[in-house]
């Protein structure tokens, strides 16, 4: 049965986006909501997990007493916060939408305008997923996702792989009702073993469900 078939278990969930700082009053960021993290978060707590989430910031209606709540910005500060709980969860899904670039330098002032172009220079993010990855225990299950828009199969199981996932979730930019900022998406779901499911357009907290019972079907709890 599902209730509370996940009590005991410790679970760590990355969800929203990331802000990458230009100067005081400016970054770069993505469209994530939050909504398909939270949708996860609330149907591991359901489950009777206990839940860690390190959320980029949102603007959802959150009772954030309910888990154990961590608000961060950057993809460094993410990495930061999810490094530190890593060692002690049994279950991590990342779920958050982390910028890959970040600018090479915050301006410490508010970059005026000027008649000319303006350029930025940027670094790679730390890798959540893969550097957590590296660190991955036996009896951890981590589950990623894939957001694509083009070769989703190919590219979402190259992830798989790379990455260190157990489970990798795929949605795709071109499945209608799928992706950021709605309630619904369209989710296709890679085991390691090569097994995999797809979903059809269902609420994120369907869809969250769906993930869980996949969860379940993992080598390890057998
Ligand atoms: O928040 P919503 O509006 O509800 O939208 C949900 C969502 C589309 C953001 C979500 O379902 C989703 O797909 N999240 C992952 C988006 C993403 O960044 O995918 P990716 O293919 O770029 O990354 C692959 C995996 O590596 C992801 O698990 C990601 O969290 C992780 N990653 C990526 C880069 C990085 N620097 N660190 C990471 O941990």
């Amino acid at each position: 049965s599902r209730s509370l078939d996940f009590q005991g278990k410790k679970v760590l969930i990355t969800m929203g986006p990331t802000q990458e700082a230009i100067d005081p009053v400016r970054f770069i960021s993505n469209h994530s909501s939050g909504k398909m993290g939270l949708a996860i978060a609330n149907s591991f707590l359901k489950r009777g997990a206990e839940v860690y989430v390190v959320s980029g910031p949102i603007s959802l209606k959150v009772d954030k007493n309910s888990f154990h709540w961590y608000d961060v910005k950057s993809a460094k500060d993410m990495y930061a916060a999810a490094h530190k709980l890593h060692g002690m969860m049994d279950i991590c899904v990342f779920a958050a939408a982390v910028a890959d670039y970040a600018p090479a330098e915050v301006a410490p002032e508010k970059i005026k305008k000027s008649d000319s172009e303006l350029t930025f220079k940027m670094v790679k993010n730390v890798d959540i997923a893969s550097e957590l990855g590296k660190m991955k225990q036996p009896g951890q299950l981590h589950i990623g996702f894939a957001l694509e828009t083009e070769n989703e199969s190919e590219n979402a199981k190259a992830k798989l792989d790379k990455k260190n996932f157990d489970l990798i979730v795929l949605n795709s930019m071109r499945d209608t009702g799928a992706g950021f900022q709605l309630d619904t998406n369209r989710v296709h779901i890679f085991q390691r073993s090569g097994k995999s499911i797809s979903s059809d357009v269902a609420t994120k907290d369907t869809i969250a469900e769906l993930i869980l019972d996949q969860i379940k079907l993992a080598p390890i709890w057998v």
